[in-house]
């Protein structure tokens, strides 16, 4: 088969339905039990060969000032990574990344990002690389990566990177509530420290979601959600709570805050109660985007 000339990989944003945080190891990573579901709000990257190395980020309705697009960018250092493993030296790549998933949002889109360069550069060089050392070089970019390759609803443990996938038999409908500013990741989890006095039991994976999940109920899906990163994410941005009380207004079933925030979800049972609710928010000022989950992990767009 003659190698393609560019290649174009979609990326799911992930929503946690739990998120369970550990005391801090010696690592300075945090336990985790996580439940993590992609819902299809996609980044795109696309990947042709090319004499340098460039990056070019475009945000299709979302802000992307604070990408990075320097070596700290996780797509060109999953680009980057591939090559190394794979004995690649001629990897020049121009890396063009559509941005639809809110940035510094606590929905890993730099996470999706660096999956779908992963997944895109092994195409492109047509190296075949193992789906278990695709996952471990995904692990070694960030804790969300490999579950960015996975989609679907799955388990997280370790520090999120060991993925596993669950039984789901329901569809989700999500309002998500994007919210400017950003959070950073690590602030987060040094307030949570802050406020346990860096305590926290081991975490495990909620059994009542577990069974809600495999009976696909929204209902009981939304009575069994839970984000320790939620209570440090209102601490440093307080203005979070109003958004999280009108998004938990009827028809809502529940919000929670998304991640490490700040964007914030609410989980509506069916599509005529996410438009609805959707409606009410955008009345009210909100910015809101549609997304049903699950949905499949990073994968090639076939070429038009
Ligand atoms: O793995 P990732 O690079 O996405 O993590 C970003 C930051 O979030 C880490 O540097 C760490 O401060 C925090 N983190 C953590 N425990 C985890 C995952 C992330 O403390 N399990």
């Amino acid at each position: 088969m003659t190698a393609p000339s560019a290649v174009t990989v979609a990326a799911p944003a992930k929503v946690n339905l739990q998120l369970s945080v550990g005391p801090r190891r010696s690592d300075g990573f945090h336990e985790l039990a996580t439940v993590y579901q992609a819902v299809d709000v996609h980044d795109e990257v696309t990947l042709s060969a090319a004499p340098h190395t460039t990056l070019r980020v475009e945000g299709v309705g979302v802000e992307v000032v604070d990408v990075p697009t320097d070596g700290r960018n996780l797509a060109l250092r999953a680009v980057a990574m591939l090559a190394e493993h794979a004995g690649v030296t001629d990897g020049h790549v121009a890396v063009h990344i559509r941005k639809r998933i809110p940035v510094a949002g606590g929905m890993a889109g730099g996470s999706a990002d660096a999956a779908a360069a992963l997944l895109a550069a092994d195409t492109l060089w047509q190296l075949g690389t193992p789906r278990a050392d695709l996952l471990r070089l995904a692990g070694r970019l960030g804790s969300d990566v490999p579950f960015a390759l996975v989609g679907g609803t799955a388990a997280g443990i370790g520090r999120g990177e060991r993925v596993e996938p669950l039984a789901d038999a329901g569809s989700y409908w999500w309002l998500v509530l994007p919210s400017g500013g950003g959070l950073s990741t690590p602030e987060v989890y040094a307030e949570l420290d802050r406020l346990r006095g860096n305590g926290g039991a081991d975490p495990v994976l909620s059994e009542q979601l577990l069974t809600a999940l495999a009976a696909g109920d929204p209902r009981r899906v939304a009575a069994a959600l839970g984000n320790d990163l939620q209570e440090p994410a209102l601490r440093l941005r307080p203005d979070l709570a109003r958004v999280l009380r009108a998004a938990a207004q009827p028809p809502a079933l529940t919000a929670l805050v998304s991640g490490s925030g700040p964007t914030c979800l609410a989980l509506a049972a069916d599509p005529p109660e996410a438009e609805e609710l959707s409606d009410r928010l955008r009345a009210a000022g909100h910015e809101v985007l549609l997304a049903r989950g699950p949905v499949p992990g990073a994968h090639v767009v076939p070429a038009l």
